[in-house]
């Protein structure tokens, strides 16, 4: 009997992404459908969503959602993608919003949604095995699995897993809407209060049956107040349950031989057609046509813990050599302030665009010689991982899960996947960055170096394989309660 997995999430690819989240919850799902599990998703159905894919969509029917003293209407529909069934939860009154987060009252947003996703069971007749949810925003469905549906047959002996993407958004909440908006009774308010607030997150901590992160090296991290968040006393209690798996990436999306959004499209054998989409990319931002000066990218959203002050900290002295500096992304009105400046400064070397915009990532990618990421911390990071695919060689700090998938240069051994430093240091930064560079002048070397970190495997071979040995082994057991009578 194939194994049943229900993926919890507030975003998936294509309908909706905000970031790495957004790549890992339809890319996963995929790789384990292909190797036999029946792993589906359910997410909420965004007004952002645009026509072209909801005209796929079929209406599967619709219910309403009980929560405290409301209760609500809710649609699902239904699509598949690349063999992979996704199910939407519709409500206008939420999700139609014109964005996906930053309401003020998410908080009720996602427990409607939470509370939604055990509601439609029934309705979708597909009651998993593993309920996996994913990030604040999907907490509330492992607390209300375990709490309120555990006792009711055919909930009674669901497994639920809760993968932590990034633990610096918890879901914080006053004390006061326990009852009144998340329905959480005062004797069970232990289970999600957290420094005199409610935490959702710190929910399903408690509830779950597996805890997972992105990368072993955040499994442990994340155990300690530097990384946590607050949340380090409860982990450490709870790393009986804890596992780190790296993510991977999807390679039939991630594949400059087969890239429609690629001019020119290469492989490992052929790098000259990775020369091409530099000087492309060079005309369409108007920089200098050099072949042999390399170039430095940065792909990212532009808050703190992608360690822009680092790059900020030493950017004009590094444009003094012979570089060329293109950014792209969005975040912090601050850095996005700062690199516009930079741009205009440094017009002769350096190019910042400031928007989210994937097309243009790809030929990013492609183009660059080096790909930098000097996050103070990372839970996983896919951009390195894509960029190694494109050829880019990743220059990281040694953090989460940039730490677990790229390993410096050592020429010595003549191992090693990118260039990597350890402190959060600009100036250990621009060491490394310097490094790189006089290794790039050697062509020679150069070319052996991006022909090997371009055939790394960062598919999600490795990893899918993982999580299903890991449902399998919660699903060997059996911790359920008796289905309740009165139910
Ligand atoms: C979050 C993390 C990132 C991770 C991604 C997917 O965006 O910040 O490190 O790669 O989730 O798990």
């Amino acid at each position: 009997m194939k194994r049943k997995v229900l993926f919890v999430a507030s975003e998936g690819l294509p309908y909706a992404s905000t970031g790495g989240l957004g790549d890992v919850v339809a890319s996963l799902p995929k790789a384990l459908c292909q190797n036999g599990t029946d792993a589906r998703i359910v997410m909420p159905l965004y007004d952002t969503i645009g026509q072209d894919l909801r005209a796929e969509f079929q209406f599967l029917g619709s219910i309403n959602v009980p929560l405290s003293w409301r209760n609500q209407y809710c649609g699902v529909f239904e699509a598949k993608k690349e063999g992979v069934t996704y199910y939407f939860i519709d409500n206008e009154y939420y999700f139609r919003r014109g964005t996906l987060y930053g309401c003020y009252d998410d908080g009720e947003r996602y427990a409607f949604f939470c509370k939604a996703v055990l509601e439609i069971l029934p309705l979708i007749d597909f009651f998993p095995d593993i309920l996996h949810a994913h990030d604040w925003q999907t907490a509330l469905s492992v607390v209300y699995l375990k709490l309120h549906y555990s006792g009711i047959a055919r909930y009674n002996n669901i497994k639920a897993v809760f993968t932590i993407h990034n633990i610096e958004y918890q879901g914080i909440f006053s004390l006061g809407i326990l009852s009144d908006v998340f329905e959480l009774a005062p004797w069970e308010r232990n289970i999600v209060e957290w420094n005199g607030d409610i935490n959702v997150m710190k929910g399903a901590i408690e509830c779950c049956d597996q805890l997972t992160t992105v990368s072993p090296r955040y499994a442990n991290e994340i155990k300690s107040p530097e990384f946590a968040h607050r949340l380090d006393p409860i982990l450490r209690d709870k790393q009986y349950k804890t596992k780190g798996i790296l993510n991977g990436i999807d390679r039939t999306y991630y594949d400059p031989a087969n890239d429609p959004d690629l001019a020119v499209r290469y492989t490992h054998k052929s790098l000259s057609g990775k020369a091409d989409n530099k000087r492309i990319l060079q005309q369409a931002l108007a920089l200098p046509e050099w072949a042999d000066i390399p170039l430095i990218a940065m792909i990212t959203r532009l808050t703190p813990h992608k360690g822009i002050d680092l790059v900020k900290r030493i950017i004009d002295e590094f444009l003094n050599d012979d570089i060329q500096f293109v950014l792209l992304g969005t975040g912090d009105a601050e850095y996005e302030a700062f690199f516009r400046d930079l741009e205009a400064r440094r017009h002769d070397k350096a190019r910042c665009i400031i928007k989210f915009d994937k097309k243009l990532s790809k030929r990013i990618y492609a183009a660059a010689d080096l790909f930098l990421m000097p996050s103070r911390a990372e839970p996983c990071g896919l951009a390195q991982m894509i960029a190694s695919v494109y050829g880019a060689v990743p220059v990281v700090r040694e953090v989460g899960g940039l730490y677990d998938s790229i390993k410096s240069y050592n020429e010595f051994t003549g191992k090693g996947n990118g260039f990597t430093f350890a402190n959060y240091n600009a100036h250990d930064m621009l060491y490394t960055l310097r490094r790189a560079v006089g290794y790039y002048h050697d062509k020679k070397f150069w070319n052996r170096l991006v022909q090997r970190v371009m055939a790394i495997d960062f598919s999600w071979k490795a990893s899918s394989a993982q999580y299903t040995q890991l449902y399998n082994e919660l699903c060997s057991y059996d911790n359920s309660c008796p289905p309740n009578s009165f139910a």
